[in-house]
């Protein structure tokens, strides 16, 4: 999907996704100290404007202007003083951007095809700065066949390995890179995530 379908899903009235920030984005940035985020293809900004609310200081991007302005309106409302805590921009993902800004970089169900994937990993582990982390969530392969939800597309997919596969020469450590079931409410079945956290060497 390009920008322009993203804009179409996000031009109706009601939110795409949950108001409620990922539940291992929260488990996991918990542990960490806040401090700068880059939230990559942040859509809405569930995790983006949930991070500012634990003080973290973040920007978010994405290539939807209309996700973006939506983003940026609902942080208007919900941020009170704490809204020049959120930068939000329209960006792509697989664009170089700032280097070794960040102590946290999230892609949160970004699927794109493997050169532009590889990319955008690219892009996050630069902007991380070193000692800092790149927290990757994603909708496995086996989705397909034993979870719910997510792209139907198997090729852009992501499994540990890939995401391994994809950090290959660049400056990380594999910090956790595993498969965790998500309940779904109303689904018979639970998701499946592939969750990867790096550190930035
Ligand atoms: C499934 S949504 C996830 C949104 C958000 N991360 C979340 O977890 O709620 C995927 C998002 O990726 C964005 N996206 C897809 N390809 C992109 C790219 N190349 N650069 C920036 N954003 C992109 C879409 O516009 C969409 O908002």
């Amino acid at each position: 999907m390009d920008a322009t379908d993203w804009d179409a899903r996000y031009a109706g009235a009601d939110l795409v996704w949950s108001a409620a920030p990922n539940v291992w984005v929260r488990e996991l940035t918990s542990r960490m100290p806040s401090g700068r985020a880059l939230d990559v293809a942040a859509g809405e900004g569930r995790n983006a404007l949930w991070l500012v609310e634990q003080d973290w200081t973040v920007t978010a991007t994405d290539f939807s202007s209309v996700a973006v302005q939506r983003m940026s309106d609902i942080a208007d409302q919900r941020l009170g003083s704490m809204r020049e805590h959120l930068t939000t921009l329209v960006g792509d993902a697989t664009a170089d951007g700032e280097h070794s800004a960040y102590d946290l970089v999230l892609l949160c169900y970004l699927h794109l095809p493997d050169d532009e994937w590889r990319a955008a990993m690219r892009a996050a582990t630069t902007a991380a700065r070193p000692g800092g982390h790149v927290l990757v969530i994603g909708h496995a392969l086996r989705n397909l066949t034993e979870g719910v939800g997510g792209p139907q597309d198997p090729s852009i997919l992501l499994d540990p390995e890939g995401v391994l596969a994809s950090i290959e020469g660049l400056p990380v450590e594999v910090e956790l890179a595993e498969i965790r079931e998500r309940a779904v409410e109303g689904a018979d079945r639970p998701a499946l995530d592939t969750v990867v956290l790096l550190r930035r060497t």
